[in-house]
């Protein structure tokens, strides 16, 4: 067993674009616990959109260790409730090493469910799968045959929202996306009807194109243009689920102007709802009911990117914003 922990600082604010300058690593001694506390070893971590808007000014300290989901496995426990070898879910992530106290900030222990992978735990029935359920289940209340479309749809929660959508019994299912090779994943791997290259020409266009007989419910992870598309295309009483504004986070200074048709919501008695996932944490056990029987049975498995090694953190966390992952990215140490 290593003496060494590592944990990963922010050094500077960025200015658009993040680059990896910005952050460092810091060697130092594996944590002990205090009373009533455990240490893990982190397995599995994972890096989010949202740490790009914690980048700014506001939010993480620069010079300190980061915050973010976690997987870990205890190696040593001041905690009765804890023993050595249980796998813990924390969000003291981008880091070797966590002290971690049960019930404090979300940490619980996992469950192990028979043929489901750890990696499972961090995307579908982590808070990626949540949110996506909650925005459909919840947001949109989408009922079986009702056509739906998704952006940012081969990002970790496109692809839950994809899955999930299908079991609920969904109409078509319309996705969008950064390139052509994840068009095609999308249709051919990920369970979507259509799908198009936002790059390819306004997103308005390429949105009429591939669901020309219009949509029910809209799964919102991008914002802009997107939103706008959405906007025209959505039947009367259809309903929008906004979840994100991906399109934004690396010029917090221009966010895209607010949608040139947004009075279509008056017109066409649509309903736009927020969702933030945790605001629905009460419906954990919900989601885990519904989807390990069809993660045990082969019917779904998680869709993941994994980078390997922690000095890849990085890395994996500036490929996500550019769009190098399908599915959810993770980073395993
Ligand atoms: N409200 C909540 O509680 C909650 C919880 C979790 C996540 N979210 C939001 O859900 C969205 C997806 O999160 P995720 O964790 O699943 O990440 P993700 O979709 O796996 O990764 C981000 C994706 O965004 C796409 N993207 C990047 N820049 C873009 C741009 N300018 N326009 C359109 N797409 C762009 C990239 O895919 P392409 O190749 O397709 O461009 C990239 O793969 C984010 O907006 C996130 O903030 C919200």
């Amino acid at each position: 067993m290593t003496n060494t922990a590592i944990t990963l600082h922010q050094t500077a604010r960025p200015d658009g674009f993040p680059t990896p300058d910005l952050f460092a690593f810091a060697e130092g001694p594996v944590p002990e616990p205090a009373p009533g506390s455990a240490v893990v070893e982190n397995l599995l971590l994972s890096v989010d959109p949202y740490h790009r808007e914690l980048m700014e000014e506001g939010g993480w300290d620069l010079g300190a260790p980061l915050e973010g989901r976690a997987l870990g496995r205890v190696i040593a426990s001041r905690d009765p409730a804890l023993a050595e070898g249980d796998l813990v879910f924390h969000r003291y992530g981008w880091r070797t090493h966590s002290v971690v106290t049960l019930g404090t900030d979300g940490t619980r222990r996992i469950p192990t469910y028979e043929g489901v992978p750890l990696a499972a735990h961090l995307s579908i029935l982590g808070g990626t799968g949540l949110t996506a359920y909650v925005a459909l289940t919840r947001t949109l209340r989408l009922q079986p045959g009702e056509d739906l479309f998704i952006s940012a749809a081969a990002g970790g929660v496109g692809t839950a929202a994809g899955r999930i959508a299908r079991l609920l019994g969904a109409g078509r299912i319309v996705g969008s996306t950064g390139s052509a090779a994840k068009v095609k994943a999308l249709t051919e791997d990920l369970g979507f009807d259509a799908a198009f290259n936002y790059r390819d020409g306004p997103v308005g266009e390429l949105l009429a194109q591939a669901a020309p007989d219009g949509i029910d419910a809209y799964v919102d992870n991008v914002g802009g243009d997107h939103l706008s598309g959405a906007l025209s295309v959505l039947r009367e009483h259809g309903r929008i689920a906004w979840v994100g504004a991906v399109a934004q986070y690396n010029d917090p200074a221009n966010p895209p102007a607010a949608p040139h048709n947004l009075y279509d919501i008056v017109h066409k008695s649509l309903r736009l709802e927020g969702v933030l996932v945790r605001n629905y944490r009460d419906v954990q056990g919900e989601l885990e009911e519904f989807l390990v029987p069809h993660l045990q049975s082969g019917r779904i498995s998680p869709d993941v990117t994994v980078a390997h090694g922690f000095e890849r953190t990085v890395d994996a966390f500036l490929g996500m914003l550019r769009g190098e992952n399908t599915g959810k990215i993770l980073v395993e140490l």
